[in-house]
């Protein structure tokens, strides 16, 4: 199923929980939802010490009611299961619920996220209350989705997960240490292991230089965590089968695989908190577009949920400035533009007390309608509620970025070359540019994923190949396919061990038609050129020294010493396809014009058939187009034919003026 409601679910993290000594708020709470065209509500994240107050003592009067009230309101709630922060109790009783650090001290209670993923007795009680929530409330008309946690992160050194480690590691391994030595070289430094019990977790006063160790814990981290979570939705399935599922993340956070998530939840969603400025928003809201592509990908193009962004300011940046009115609005807009079927906040009210007390939140400590970011919200609400043509909808995407967690990982842990600046979030996003200010959808999507109906693929700094990798490349670019590559492409199998044969390996130095022999890191400032189409540019940080062996050279350095007839950019002619390869770390202006180059030649197609200006990014999903102004400035925008704006229901066309923050959402 695509869509589960037929409106953008509007709404946010509600904690009537702590307001259950003042209940007078919560008949205002609704009241003031009511006007800010609030249709849902995401319930009882952190509300486990009031659920459960007494180990096996329940008490859901609280929540019976709350749930009642929502339901008369039409709310639909997102109901959470607690495991995000335990009551006090248990940790005092079953000190093993709490999480181990590197050094082996155990945390004392406190915070939250807190929790050993592998710990029997933690999974046992996270499961007991999530059975008695969904006996509960299966059947409330308010039960909308379940909300699982709450951004699962971290990572547990206890005796438990080591042993939990090594039994996955035996299964990984097959049950064989020799497989094990070979793979992560442990003759490098006598290492060889030869009881499984020797092996740990990788730690600072421990082993932290064996890069394959860091790669199988992190998968570890990922599969227990995901084991965590399957556990916690068993009764949720069982009882209530037909409510979706669904568990928040946290941008590009790199301690869990959340590709490996995705298939386990009904949608996917994400908490939303860039460094929105109140001047040019260009930047960050390309790199937001990024991660929202990354969500929407995960599912082949489902819609996400936007599960949490502020409606104001946060409370943990360095400083937390007031943003002009129209910058979350827009940023909201965006996010249904990239496919998101919700937007909600963290969170409706502000608290009294604690932490979070100075987060942004729709409701202020005045606790009344009357204040600029009530208005805002209660504005978008509006707006949102006149988007249903979108609900549901997925968006056509004919290229893709290949952008890999455990890329990612590796890319982070090997020793050499550029160590001061590997940046490949960064890389991946500046190869997306290229697409976002042309207004071309992509998806942006794991190494592991068919690429066969794309017509170009790029998958830039791409130095790990896991199984498989390197035969899906060559098969996509044999029927055609486009594929692009960079500097240390194709370094490294699964277990980061260096191919032989020469780069990039695995087959791959026959599809592209070069040889990487040597790779040069550059220091802040220096680069080399490379002169493309008639122009140049820097090529920085990272080059390889290259030869062609087949390929066409594009392009080859203008330097001189062992650059002297290096080329910089191939492409190579492989079964019905092409092979690209940019041999360098390049500015966005390369990437920009060598990307614009390929989308003509292919005729992708923009989701604007209009120009769009600096700074204004475009994104259509089903009928609906939606044009938005980050540049900070007003912006004019040449429409080619009249439209109905669909929020005001008017009709515009022709030259356009977009104001500072401004939109147009236009059928
Ligand atoms: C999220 C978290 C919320 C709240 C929010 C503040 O990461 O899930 O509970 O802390 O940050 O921005």
């Amino acid at each position: 199923m695509d869509k589960y409601y037929d409106h953008i679910i509007h709404g946010g993290d509600y904690n009537p929980d702590q307001w259950i000594d003042t209940k007078e708020v919560w008949d205002e709470d609704l009241r003031l939802m009511d006007l800010a065209k609030i249709n849902s509500a995401t319930v009882g994240i952190f509300a486990w010490s009031l659920l459960e107050p007494e180990e096996g003592v329940f008490n859901f009067p609280w929540l019976n009611e709350v749930m009642d009230k929502l339901a008369s309101h039409g709310k639909k709630v997102v109901l959470a299961t607690p495991s995000g922060a335990r009551p006090p109790w248990m940790a005092q009783k079953y000190p093993e619920v709490l999480r181990v650090e590197e050094s082996g001290a155990r945390n004392e209670y406190g915070v939250r996220h807190n929790h050993c993923p592998t710990s029997p007795v933690y999974r046992e009680k996270t499961a007991r209350i999530n059975r008695r929530l969904a006996e509960r409330y299966k059947g409330h008309p308010a039960l909308f989705m379940w909300h699982v946690s709450n951004e699962y992160s971290g990572e547990c050194h206890c005796e438990l997960c080591q042993k939990a480690f090594r039994a996955w590691l035996k299964k990984e391994y097959h049950n064989s240490l020799d497989e094990l030595n070979f793979k992560w070289w442990n003759g490098f430094w006598s290492h060889r292991f030869t009881d499984w019990d020797e092996i740990s977790s990788p730690k600072y006063r421990g082993e932290n230089h064996v890069p394959a160790l860091k790669l199988a814990w992190r998968r570890f981290v990922t599969e227990q965590h995901l084991s965590f979570y399957r556990n916690e939705i068993e009764p949720l399935r069982e009882l209530t089968p037909d409510v979706p599922v669904t568990t928040n993340m946290m941008r590009l956070y790199k301690g869990i695989n959340y590709h490996k998530f995705a298939p386990y939840v009904d949608v996917v969603s994400w908490d939303n908190y860039p460094d929105w400025t109140n001047g040019d928003n260009a930047d960050p809201a390309a790199e937001t577009a990024f991660v929202h592509d990354v969500f929407r990908s995960m599912k082949d193009g489902k819609p996400f949920y936007l599960m949490e962004s502020t409606p104001s300011i946060v409370n943990h940046k360095p400083v937390n400035r007031l943003l002009k009115s129209g910058v979350q609005e827009l940023a909201a807009i965006q996010a249904v533009a990239h496919g998101a079927d919700s937007v909600q906040y963290f969170q409706w009210r502000k608290s009294r007390g604690g932490h979070e007390k100075f987060h942004g939140a729709a409701v202020d400590h005045v606790g009344n309608e009357n204040t600029r970011v009530f208005r805002d919200v209660s504005r978008l609400g509006g707006v949102l509620e006149r988007l249903d043509a979108v609900v549901g909808a997925r968006t056509e995407a004919h290229a893709a970025i290949v952008y890999d967690w455990e890329n990612a990982w590796a890319t982070e842990f090997f020793c050499g070359y550029h160590n001061a600046r590997r940046d490949y979030d960064k890389i991946c996003q500046s190869w997306y540019r290229a697409f976002l200010r042309r207004g071309i959808p992509v998806d942006v999507i794991p190494a592991d994923r068919d690429f066969s109906k794309y017509g170009l693929v790029a998958a830039p700094f791409l130095y790990l190949l896991g199984d498989g990798v390197a035969d899906r490349i060559k098969e996509y670019v044999k029927n055609g396919g486009r594929f692009i590559a960079t500097y240390l492409t194709g370094i490294v199998d699964r277990d980061d061990l260096c191919f032989r044969g020469g780069f990039p390996g695995a087959g791959l130095r026959e599809v592209f038609g070069v040889w990487a022999e040597e790779t040069d890191s550059l220091g802040e400032g220096e680069y080399n050129t490379v002169s493309f189409g008639g122009k140049t540019y820097r090529a920085e940080n990272t080059c390889d020294v290259l030869h062609a062996e087949g390929a066409r050279i594009l392009s080859a350095y203008e330097t001189a010493s062992f650059y002297a007839g290096s080329p910089a950019v191939t492409v190579n002619g492989y079964g019905k396809g092409y092979a690209y390869y940019a041999a360098f770390r390049p500015e966005q202006a390369f990437i920009d014009d060598f990307c614009g180059g390929l989308i003509d030649e292919l005729g992708l197609v923009p989701d604007a058939p209009f120009p769009l200006p600096d700074g204004v990014f475009a994104r259509k999903r089903g009928d609906v187009l939606f044009v938005m102004n980050f540049s900070g400035g007003e912006r004019t925008v040449a429409l080619d034919r009249e439209y109905r704006d669909v929020v005001s229901g008017e009709s515009c066309g022709g030259g356009t003026v977009l104001p500072e923050n401004g939109y147009l959402i236009l059928a």
